[in-house]
């Protein structure tokens, strides 16, 4: 795609409503390329070609779910989960700055807490940068709560939150999901 079809492309989605046209698919080796340009942008220490590269591979033992978001044919937003005993654990979740503030975190988490749901888990859980309230917000909406705290776990000086949904299986959370997914779509 040239600079000025990227940049028409960039005008299209920020006129256009949050919910047209998104598709959520698996995460695959040549989605790198575009998940890296955000990565990049958003994390201060992004992840390397090299972790996204050995969670895709992992994704053939079923110990993981990556996924991302695209519109009009443009990645705009990724997720992933990593699975241990009865809890899916968000690795990553992020969505390319000039599209934010448009629900499609909250598309990626329904998608991802969902997949967690089918595959029989119980709790959701993460770890959040103590400064990142965007984020803590978003987990705040979808029933996460803070149980602890890694402290120095960020570059060795920001404490990670450790933030916990229990319960997703049951029919309360499903009525949350539906909820939150009524929300986007208003
Ligand atoms: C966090 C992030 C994924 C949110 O993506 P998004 O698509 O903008 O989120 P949504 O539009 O679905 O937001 C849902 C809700 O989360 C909260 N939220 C999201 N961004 C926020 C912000 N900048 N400030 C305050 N609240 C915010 C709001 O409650 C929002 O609902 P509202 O817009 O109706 O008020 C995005 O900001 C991002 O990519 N950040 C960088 C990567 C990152 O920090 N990932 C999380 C790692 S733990």
């Amino acid at each position: 795609m040239s600079i000025v079809q990227r940049l028409l492309e960039t005008r299209r989605l920020e006129r256009q409503a949050p919910h047209d046209d998104v598709v959520i698919e698996q995460m695959r080796k040549r989605d790198l390329r575009e998940v890296l340009a955000i990565e990049n942008q958003v994390y201060p220490k992004p992840w390397t070609p090299g972790v996204f590269q050995s969670e895709i591979d992992e994704m053939r033992s079923g110990y993981r779910n990556y996924v991302v978001a695209r519109s009009g044919g443009r990645l705009i937003g990724y997720a992933g989960l990593l699975y241990s005993g009865d809890d899916a654990h968000v690795t990553n979740i992020a969505v390319d700055p000039t599209v934010q503030r448009r629900q499609l975190a909250t598309r990626l988490l329904i998608h991802q807490a969902r997949f967690a749901i089918r595959q029989g888990f119980r709790n959701l859980t993460l770890e959040v940068r103590a400064s990142n309230r965007a984020a803590q917000e978003l987990y705040r909406r979808f029933g996460f709560v803070p149980a602890g705290i890694r402290k120095n776990y960020y570059e060795g000086v920001e404490d990670a939150i450790v933030m916990w949904c229990h319960d997703i299986d049951g029919e309360g959370y499903s009525e949350r999901l539906r909820s939150l997914e009524a929300g986007i779509a208003r």
